[in-house]
């Protein structure tokens, strides 16, 4: 499988979205990646489920939400009526991940796990199977345009050993400060998905941007 692109809407231009839902649509990428934040899980707060709804009826590709919220359960049933397509949980929010992952498929959606960047991936050992997407963290969440940590690459190698060893298809999500500077070792490492908010939003001609991390040609 080729490498998918997720752009980051938080880089978007929050009183103009429908540009951005445009450029994602014509452009290469195949997934939004829409960053929900609570003010709790993470010192910042994003965007709720009106604007998810607005941004879903101009999109044409995979919604893939990341909450990074405390208790995530209370609002499955609404992130799905949204239309989330992938919803991702955070490890470090959920007491009962299992529970969490089966109520997400219940619903007919893909379940995801994120990682923050102290998180270790043994602790996907007994959940790994049950998991469609790891999303590993590689700056800590909260904020767009962060630098990336360099210790996510050990990281992306450990996650694949561990997907290959269990027999599991979950994808793996590279979310955080991703360019052009590292995208092309982190897909030779093994990951599957690299969301790209500031290096897409900031750049000059971002659907150009995206093709660039599609083909990894810079
Ligand atoms: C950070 C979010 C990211 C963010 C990435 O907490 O989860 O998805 O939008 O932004 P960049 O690509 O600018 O680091
Ligand atoms: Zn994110």
């Amino acid at each position: 499988m080729t490498h998918l692109i997720a752009p980051s809407i938080l880089s978007a231009d929050f009183a103009n979205l429908l540009p951005a839902c445009e450029l994602i649509n014509n452009s290469q990428a195949d997934y939004y990646h829409i960053d929900v934040m609570d003010g709790v899980f993470v010192p910042n707060i994003s965007f709720g489920l009106p604007i998810i709804s607005a941004i879903k009826k101009h999109a044409k590709k995979t919604f893939d939400v990341h909450l990074m919220i405390v208790e995530p359960d209370k609002y499955i049933k609404d992130f799905k009526s949204a239309g989330a397509d992938i919803l991702t949980v955070h490890y470090e929010a959920c007491t009962h991940l299992h529970r969490t992952i089966q109520a997400i498929k219940a619903e007919g959606m893909k379940a995801g796990v994120a990682l923050n960047p102290h998180t270790p991936i043994h602790l996907l050992e007994d959940i790994i199977q049950d998991i469609d997407l790891v999303c590993l963290m590689s700056v800590n969440p909260g904020f767009g345009g962060q630098s990336f940590i360099e210790n996510t690459y050990d990281k992306v190698k450990a996650l694949k050993a561990l997907i290959t060893k269990k027999n599991s298809s979950a994808l793996i999500e590279i979310d955080g400060g991703v360019s052009n500077q590292n995208a092309a070792k982190l897909v030779e490492c093994g990951a599957d998905v690299l969301v790209a908010g500031s290096y897409v939003f900031g750049s000059d001609n971002p659907e150009k941007t995206i093709k660039g991390l599609k083909d990894l040609k810079f």
